[in-house]
């Protein structure tokens, strides 16, 4: 029985009021703290008509510290981990009042996210929130332990830097010593976990805070942390394989799961077959491609189409019209963009009904069927139009799907290593090649024939770790070469001069005897979101930024007063 051994001796406890039952002679408190919620009683008998008087004055979220004896309940709580007990209080002392919480202090509670974002501290107070950042702090004890344990060294880099670039923008903190003069935050200690391994720390870690200026959504924050690593004396291999190592090793602690050896996609195939670089895979639907199969039979969308390509739903052919209408409707919608849904319907008797009767014959219906590996039973969707938009509209359309047929439950993990990203990628806006990655990161041997003559078609040796849909982490081989790295930098736009303005200590520190070495970021705050099973990775913060990247509570970012951007040598403008 629960809390027994403790029946009929005497404790102190502190915690929250929260929630007061008041039946005249009868009074319960439910005091709370970070482990648990206790039932105290105050009972005319065993407490003192005074002190019933004072504790009925009591309010929600005062802070207490009650002395009294454990005894059996009479009406037991089996869902409560006290449940079996309560405290009869003899002695009361208000530690603090409180004011009326602005909204309830329960697990499901009244308060919109802004309103409990202003006060954060009060929410959390509430059980789901104290349960993420337990399991927060749990992931950071297995992680470093997991590290530790593979003779990782946890070293700390500077958080005044120069900008290193990530593809995003850099927050810059403004010099006083130095007026006119920015550090910057890093967008990652990428150079330093760099020039470390030069430095000969072979294995290191860090969990850091890394700061980016960049849109932001659900899964991005413009301050969060990653699970740093670097590497030397390593193939890619010995990376895929220890941390996926280490994300059993987080599965099996923390949710006491065991999950499959994680897949690979190389980036080319996971494209040509879910649309994405980030493909949940707990469903399969792979896209088929149909471009010349069902092109030819008179239907202009298809003719006119780029791509013709299909998802074979299983199971759905008893699909009615009104659901394939609200498909219709969700690929048309201008976010995704598609002109049109296309259905076949294999039906048991091994004939065909299809949105596209009048262009394509039994036969021809068949035929596509047997090229989608359609069985009685499923149901063939099929989009056409550009190539890229028909991907993106296509692979949207099967996520709708999967969470339609309850195919995206987050019991089920679908770990999978996606390889062989392209180095390159074009920016369309500024007319030049941006990293995929970062401009640290090794081409693969047999493509740096085509650096100069095909750029974007040379694959590097980057890797990114996806689970169900989410881009958990990613990294990649080095350069370790300076004649290397100074192409590379050449190939992004850079001017000899603009590379050793910016990379020149890098540059100079490959010429120093330079290991061959690599490394992997994991963001760790999507990392607990996953284990916590939530979408948006502020549950799992502290104190996380809003939408728009302000602090609510602290209504940050704020203008300084005059002195300090005077001190500044700035003028706001
Ligand atoms: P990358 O830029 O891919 O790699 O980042 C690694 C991981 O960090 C997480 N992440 C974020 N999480 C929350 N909010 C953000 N704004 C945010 N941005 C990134 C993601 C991502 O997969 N230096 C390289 C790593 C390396 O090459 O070793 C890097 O930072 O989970």
């Amino acid at each position: 029985p629960k809390c027994q051994r403790l029946l009929g001796t005497s404790v102190i406890l502190c915690g929250w009021v929260h929630r007061i039952r008041d039946k005249g002679g009868l009074l319960w408190i439910d005091l709370r703290d970070r482990y648990g919620v206790t039932q105290l009683i105050l009972a005319e008998g065993t407490t003192t008509p005074a002190l019933i008087q004072r504790a009925r004055a009591l309010g929600r979220e005062y802070v207490l510290q009650v002395t009294g004896t454990v005894v059996e309940r009479s009406a037991k709580n089996p869902q409560m981990p006290t449940g079996d007990i309560e405290v009869q209080v003899q002695q009361l002392v208000v530690l603090s009042a409180s004011q009326t919480p602005p909204f309830l202090i329960e697990t499901e509670t009244d308060g919109g996210e802004e309103l409990r974002m202003q006060y954060r501290y009060l929410d959390l107070r509430r059980r789901p929130l104290q349960d993420n950042l337990q399991l927060r702090h749990q992931v950071m004890q297995q992680t470093r332990q997991y590290l530790n344990e593979h003779q990782f060294m946890e070293i700390e880099t500077p958080m005044l830097i120069k900008s290193t670039p990530e593809g995003a923008r850099d927050f810059v903190v403004p010099s006083r010593m130095h007026p006119g003069q920015c550090y910057a935050l890093p967008q990652s200690p990428q150079l330093f976990k760099q020039l470390l391994m030069i430095a000969g720390y072979d294995r290191y870690y860090q969990l850091v805070k890394c700061f980016r200026d960049e849109d932001l959504r659900a899964d991005r924050q413009p301050e969060f942390t990653q699970i740093d690593c670097e590497l030397s004396f390593v193939t890619q291999e010995d990376i895929l394989d220890l941390f996926e190592g280490l994300i059993r090793h987080l599965a099996e602690a923390i949710l006491h799961k065991k999950i499959a050896p994680f897949k690979r996609l190389t980036y080319a195939d996971a494209m040509r077959l879910y649309g994405t670089d980030k493909p949940d895979l707990r469903l399969e639907m792979p896209f088929m491609e149909l471009t010349t199969s069902l092109q030819g039979k008179g239907f202009q969308a298809f003719d006119e189409a780029a791509l013709v390509a299909g998802i074979c739903v299983k199971g759905c052919a008893g699909y009615t019209r009104k659901q394939i209408d609200a498909l219709t409707d969700f690929v048309r919608q201008p976010l995704i963009g598609a002109k049109g849904l296309v259905y076949i319907k294999c039906l048991e008797a091994g004939r065909f009904k299809s949105s596209v009767d009048k262009f394509f014959d039994q036969e021809a219906l068949s035929h596509c069927a047997k090229a989608m590996q359609a069985q009685p039973g499923d149901l063939l969707l099929i989009l056409a139009g550009a190539a890229h938009a028909t991907r993106q509209a296509l692979g949207a359309l099967r996520l709708q799907l999967g969470n339609d047929l309850g195919l995206r439950k987050a019991s089920h993990w679908a770990p999978v290593w996606v390889v062989d990203f392209p180095l390159l990628a074009w920016d369309a806006a500024a007319q030049r090649y941006q990293a995929r990655h970062h401009p640290f990161t090794a081409p693969q041997q047999q493509d740096i024939s085509r650096l100069d003559t095909h750029p974007e078609a040379v694959r590097a040796h980057a890797y990114d770790l996806v689970i169900n849909g989410v881009e958990v982490g990613g990294g990649s081989i080095r350069i370790t070469d300076q004649a290397m790295q100074k192409q590379i930098l050449r190939l992004l736009g850079f001017s000899e001069e603009e590379a050793r303005q910016q990379f020149g200590f890098l540059l100079e520190a490959l010429a120093y005897g330079t290991p061959p070495h690599g490394g992997i970021a994991i963001g760790l705050d999507r990392l607990c979101a996953l284990l916590g099973d939530e979408d948006s990775i502020r549950p799992f913060i502290a104190f996380p930024k809003n939408n728009a990247g302000r602090d609510v509570m602290l209504q940050a970012p704020a203008v300084l007063v005059a002195e300090q951007w005077q001190a500044l040598g700035i003028q706001p403008s």
